[in-house]
């Protein structure tokens, strides 16, 4: 199994202060950035685009950004990330309507593509591009806001992405988003996940004794990825 990475989720950040927070997570011992883009269209939210993502990195972080795309079209804004030093860009296969050449345009501008599935999402769409993707990210909620309650199901579903990884012998990462808390990130490993999104979980638990620091959450899912069975 590869490295876990806890990838906290800025959607739940307090966006007045969104460096000072991205800071202080990453500080607090988070691996990667979770970039949550809605466009109230394959969403009904609306939240940030490249400008964002490229104020980030002019801010100086240099974790990768894991752009998570909730829009349709895709193409048209995948250069822009790029531009903006997205790392990984995933999409919905529903929301392209050419999926091959997305996860390839996406390559092409230098960043890692993959695929997002919602929960009634078969992965059959896997079958033919498993060799152009470089992450699988599985929903286990409906996507469009944080703070939802984990749904059971992308347990088995895991096991079945888990399965065609391994399966396919291609160093992809395997993610999940939506309702991952410390007390439930054990069993969401042992299923198969690598990558771990976490939003309300981590930033509506800040430190008692410091509102600036998210360590004490972070350690409590490391612990439980500890102790998961393998
Ligand atoms: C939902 C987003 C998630 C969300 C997760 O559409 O993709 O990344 O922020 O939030 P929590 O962890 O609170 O479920
Ligand atoms: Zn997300």
């Amino acid at each position: 199994m590869k490295e876990n990475l806890i990838a906290p989720s800025i959607l739940s950040a307090d966006f007045a202060r969104l460096g000072e927070e991205v800071d202080n997570v990453l500080a607090s011992g988070a691996d990667i950035v979770h970039f949550d883009v809605m466009d109230n269209h394959y969403v009904p939210n609306l939240t940030i685009g490249p400008l964002v993502c490229e104020a980030l990195r002019k801010h100086g972080v240099t974790a990768p950004i894991d752009v998570h795309l909730m829009i349709k079209p895709v193409d048209r804004i995948v250069p822009d990330f790029a531009a903006a030093g997205a790392s990984y860009i995933t999409f919905h296969p529903e929301a392209s309507e050419h999926v091959d050449r997305t996860l390839q345009l996406i390559r092409s501008e230098g960043c890692k593509p993959g695929l997002v599935f919602n929960p009634a999402t078969s992965l059959s769409v896997l079958q033919h591009v498993m060799n152009k993707v470089d992450m699988i990210l599985l929903m286990s909620v409906n996507p469009g806001f944080s703070g939802q309650s984990f749904l059971p199901s992308a347990l088995d579903k895991l096991r079945e992405a888990r399965k065609l990884i391994d399966q396919s012998g291609r160093d992809i990462r395997l993610e999940i988003d939506g309702g991952v808390k410390a007390d439930n990130i054990g069993e969401i490993r042992a299923a198969g996940a690598d990558t771990f999104v976490a939003g309300s979980a981590i930033f509506g638990a800040a430190r008692e004794d410091d509102p600036n620091h998210y360590d004490t959450v972070i350690s409590a899912m490391r612990a439980a990825l500890a102790e998961s069975p393998s």
